[in-house]
């Protein structure tokens, strides 16, 4: 772009930004309400109107999360967090339901939304998201006065309910001492005359939102939430003149939107009387002799639970635990949605190398089994299943376990294990450790594992790390892998499994039935081939007596299922899916062969070797490097008896 492009540019975006905003005198913004009065709102209102203008849904019926993850209930997609939030949907739904009862003045818009969950849940960067959701709207407030209060404050008391009659809304609250100081002084108490301004919040200008860090005793001071009295101005003013006042405290700040009290517990008890009044009076301490000040802000604060517990153990917090209304953010316990975390934060970073298949699924089990909580009922990896809504084949069937049963035993599920960050930088270091510039499942099996023996240290938790990495994951991935290689290699998969279906399908009716199979080629009538239906039983240790049983509930299954004018395929039936699917994999086994005797290949079997390696990059998402080192893992690891 030229010189003059550039400053065209600016210029245009100058100019638009200056005749949008409003200024005027109270006068002009009476006339302008009664026009629209939706721009007079609370904080709250206007918090929860930003959020939800981007659209609301309800999960679709269609949607298979729908059923399997939150019972079947109508949850709300809200779309402002839809694609930087996952599996959250329950927390957010919690935000936003407090949001718009305080919005409508209820009891909420009278406390503090305290979200608490363990570390790397999400907190801070959910309140960054709200916060910014305020960005670029815009408020209007008295000119020349720090806390921006609303302008209506300036009618009188006795003026009031005429007003409300006239405008339809309702006015509550007082102007600040600076602002009654301008009305006095500069404007002879002719209010009608006060300057109002349209004003846009911005976190970093410091207008209307404002963020409060944790501070420790010493450098404590009231002034970061209250503002404080200018010393250079006290002695050229009285000490109650509010002209001394400084009004930059958080609470000023963040007045018309929001305050966030980052990790607020860490903060001493005294610090936190300013939010008592902020909520119970929504009025803050003024610095110096001033009365209190008028604030209408949302409270956003979060901490850990461990700082929780400590604090509501003690029972001088009991005036402000009566103000807070509590949100858990736990961790994400399903794996699919735990992934994509991991897929935004690599995608929003400079990070482009080369990720293998499987890598950050394999990251995630780790990080949801490390957090779920012991059951009789199955064993870890099939609760991490079900938690994902997947269905569980054990012996032939879908595995029967609720998945309410399962939450409802594990008290506190979701707020212990390992967390986000944790497993962030177990990737960034296998990255740092490869030397092909990716990484791979292997590598961040093995980074965590040294993660998890370097830094955790509790013993019973890095024993369960542990067996999980090396034990579970490793040998779940031995099977995705044995799958996938599978899929790659046995030219027309999907045909070959569909005809295997086809045939299962027509001798287990026949033989249900006790009626012949029409041969669908040479359209002879034979006896239904038991020896085929067994070898594919076989497959899901399906014997003996347990066949027939096997072989009638598919055939009612099916058959209800095309009643119902529903297609059906080899997919159709979890158990006979499985069963299909290890039945063609056990043909492998020549491919094994293949790809273990890497010395010895000859033409032919490098050719072919070749192919496999084309296939795994082209389809599979494998580079020429993970597609060579998933290979020779795979024919180290399985295929062991070919
Ligand atoms: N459910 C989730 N969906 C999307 N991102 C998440 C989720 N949970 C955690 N994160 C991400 O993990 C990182 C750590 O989160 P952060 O907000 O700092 O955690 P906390 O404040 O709870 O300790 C952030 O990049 C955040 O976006
Ligand atoms: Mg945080």
């Amino acid at each position: 772009m030229s010189k003059e492009k550039f400053l065209s540019l600016i210029k245009n975006q100058r100019k638009q930004k200056k005749t949008k905003r409003f200024s005027g005198t109270f006068i002009d913004y009476l006339e302008l309400i009664s026009e629209n009065p939706d721009i007079v709102k609370s904080s709250h209102k206007r918090l929860y109107d930003a959020l939800t203008s981007h659209g609301v849904e309800i999960i679709e019926d269609s949607d298979s999360r729908k059923n399997k993850i939150f019972d079947g209930d109508n949850v709300k997609i809200y779309t402002y967090f839809k694609s930087n939030f996952f599996g959250m949907e329950r927390v957010i739904s919690k935000i936003m339901r407090f949001l718009r009862s305080a919005s409508l003045k209820g009891e909420e818009s009278r406390q503090v939304l305290l979200l608490m969950g363990p570390v790397g849940a999400g907190k801070s960067d959910l309140t960054e998201n709200i916060k910014r959701s305020l960005e670029g709207e815009t408020f209007f407030h008295l000119g020349g006065d720090p806390q921006r209060g609303e302008p209506l404050h300036l009618i009188p008391r006795n003026l009031r309910d005429k007003f409300t009659e006239e405008l339809g809304i309702h006015i509550d609250g007082d102007i600040s001492p600076i602002a009654r100081f301008k009305l006095l002084e500069e404007y002879d108490g002719k209010y009608e005359n006060f300057p109002v301004v349209e004003t846009s919040f911005s976190q970093r200008a410091r207008r209307g939102i404002a963020s409060v860090p944790p501070m420790d005793a010493n450098s404590q001071d009231v002034g970061v939430l209250i503002g404080s009295e200018d010393i250079s101005k006290l002695d050229k003013y009285p000490e109650d003149d509010p002209r001394v006042l400084s009004l930059n405290g958080a609470f000023n700040v963040g007045n018309r939107g929001i305050v966030e009290l980052i990790e607020v517990f860490k903060n001493e008890i005294e610090f936190l009387h300013t939010v008592i009044t902020a909520t119970q009076e929504k009025r803050i301490p003024s610095p110096g002799k001033n009365d209190l000040i008028h604030f209408d802000g949302v409270i956003i604060a979060h901490c850990n639970e461990s700082e929780w517990n400590r604090f509501r153990s003690e029972h001088t917090n009991e005036a402000i635990l009566d103000r807070i209304v509590k949100v858990e953010v736990p961790y994400v316990l399903e794996l699919n949605q735990e992934m994509k975390i991991y897929e935004k934060i690599l995608s929003k970073s400079d990070f482009d190398d080369h990720i293998a298949p499987h890598t950050l699924k394999i990251a995630s089990m780790f990080s949801v089994m490390s957090r779920l909580k012991h059951t009789q009922k199955c064993d870890i990896l099939t609760k991490m299943k079900i938690y994902n809504g997947e269905d569980v084949i054990e012996k032939g069937r879908v595995k029967k376990i609720d998945i309410k049963d399962l939450r409802d035993e594990a008290y506190r599920e979701g707020m212990t294990g390992i967390s986000t960050r944790f497993i962030m930088k177990a990737i960034d270091s296998a990255l740092s450790d490869s030397e092909k510039s990716m990484i791979t499942p292997n590598a961040v099996i093995e980074s965590l594992i040294k993660q998890v023996k370097e830094q955790v240290i509790n013993e019973e938790d890095r024993d369960i790390y542990l067996e999980i990495l090396q034990k579970v994951i490793r040998e779940e991935y031995l099977k995705i892998l044995e799958n996938e290689i599978a899929k790659a290699f046995i030219t027309a998969y999907e045909e070959q499994a569909q005809s295997l279906f086809d045939t299962y399908l027509d001798n287990s009716e026949c033989y249900t039935n006790r009626t012949t199979v029409k041969d669908r080629i040479t359209r002879e009538e034979r006896h239904p081939d038991v020896d085929f239906m067994k070898s594919i039983e076989e497959c899901i240790g399906i014997v003996g007596s347990s066949t027939d049983g096997f072989r009638s509930d598919i055939t009612a299954y099916m058959f209800a299922k095309m009643r119902r004018g529903e297609k059906i395929d080899y997919k159709s039936y979890g158990p006979l899916k499985e069963a299909i699917e290890s039945y063609l994999i056990s043909s492998v086994k020549d491919i094994a062969r293949i790809v273990t005797r890497s010395k010895s290949r000859d033409d032919d079997q490098k050719k072919k070797y070749n192919e496999m390696i084309g296939t795994l990059i082209d389809e599979y998402g494998y580079n020429e490097d993970s597609a060579e080192e998933v290979l020779t893992y795979a024919s180290n690891n399985l295929w062991r008896d070919s």
